[in-house]
């Protein structure tokens, strides 16, 4: 049971002054999960991982790691290893170093340190480069070297704040699939902070999804890409038609809207991806006031009755012209059904 609760936030309350950033979270994390925290900027991300991390004090409330209250532990006393977006590697020690450098603070000497530290290197794969400076290294190589650097400290839980935005896009996903490996191999508790969705989704085991410093939704990938639960989190992963519903009825631009099919009885509102929508068919209507091809699939953007819709097809059917009036569908049955509707 404890594994399930390796990692315990309990009505935790994080405060600037007398601005609460977070208020009151509640949320448990098991034993060698790989955690996304996913949710856009200013929601609490870093301030929630500051305080695992024992960077600020929580106004009320606890952490428990391992069966062990460290609300008031010190910093340096947390089994928390924290890895920035920025790598603060320090510029005038080689590689070999800065990865040695929290052991000697530890009191790890001799062969011990010596071993552990290529033991680190040769886990992110820079066996080669440990008497290099970190301004000799690609950004990438300097991550990994953060990433070395918090490892051998052997850590708890492993938190990771935006690792990954200051690399391009090659080495992103270069270093998505290094980091999903280190977890894997070495087991370790890591939580990673990001704002890019498909990032979270690619990579966790569960994703947290926050905004405005509480929980919106907590999920598998499957889960908060197939079910998101709320109109926030529906539009987050690309359900970009969303309405709210009173009575059953969808609520639009142009009064309330019938649709024929079963809206389950609690639904609150209804969400359906570009793909969802069936074109060509259908009780609505709607003029094209815009079309991109991406490839596989090409859009339309359609002004309609209900408001604006947005649809998408396979690219290899004849394309539609700009202006032309299609006839689409909602269908209910492909619908997302969302239990709370926030900003709608
Ligand atoms: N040092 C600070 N003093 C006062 N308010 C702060 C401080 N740091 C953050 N905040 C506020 O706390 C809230 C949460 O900020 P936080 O940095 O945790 O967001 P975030 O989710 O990490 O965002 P981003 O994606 O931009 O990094 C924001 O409203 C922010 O303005
Ligand atoms: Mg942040």
């Amino acid at each position: 049971m404890s594994d399930l609760r390796f990692l315990s936030l309990e009505k935790l309350t994080l405060s600037y002054g007398k601005n609460i950033a977070v208020p009151e979270m509640d949320l448990d994390i098991a034993k060698g999960e790989l955690v996304a925290l996913l949710g856009p900027s200013g929601c609490g991300k870093t301030t929630t991982m500051r305080a695992i991390a024992g960077l600020m004090a929580p106004s009320s409330g606890s952490i428990i790691l391992d069966n062990v209250d460290i609300t008031r532990s010190p910093a340096n006393k947390r089994p928390v290893g924290l890895v920035f977006q920025s790598y603060a590697l320090f510029p005038h020690l080689n590689v070999y170093e800065n990865v040695a450098f929290g052991l000697k603070l530890m009191g790890v000497r001799g062969s011990l340190l010596d071993e552990t530290v290529k033991e680190g290197l040769k886990t992110v794969g820079l066996s080669t480069f440990a008497t290099r400076k970190p301004a000799e290294l690609s950004g990438g190589q300097q991550q990994r070297v953060s990433l070395a650097r918090s490892m051998v400290m052997e850590p708890k839980v492993l938190l990771l704040d935006e690792p990954l935005s200051n690399l391009d896009a090659r080495l992103r996903l270069e270093m998505r699939n290094e980091l999903q490996r280190v977890q894997k191999e070495s087991g370790v508790t890591m939580i990673f902070v990001t704002h890019d969705q498909v990032e979270a989704l690619a990579m966790a085991d569960r994703i947290i999804v926050m905004l405005d410093g509480h929980i919106e939704q907590i999920g598998t990938p499957e889960d908060i890409y197939n079910r998101p639960i709320s109109d926030f989190v529906a539009d987050f992963v690309g359900f970009e038609n969303v309405f709210s519903l009173n009575d059953g009825k969808l609520k639009t631009a142009n009064g309330m809207v019938a649709l024929s099919g079963d809206i389950p009885a609690d639904a609150k509102g209804l969400a359906w991806r570009p793909a969802m929508v069936t074109l060509g068919d259908g009780p609505f209507e709607g003029t094209i006031r815009g079309t991109s091809f991406a490839g596989g699939t090409r859009e339309y953007l359609l002004e309609t009755s209900l408001g604006q819709i947005k649809a998408e097809c396979d690219a290899s059917l004849p394309a539609h012209a700009f202006g032309a009036t299609l006839k689409f569908d909602l269908p209910v049955a492909r619908a997302a059904s969302l239990s709370r509707v926030g900003s709608l």
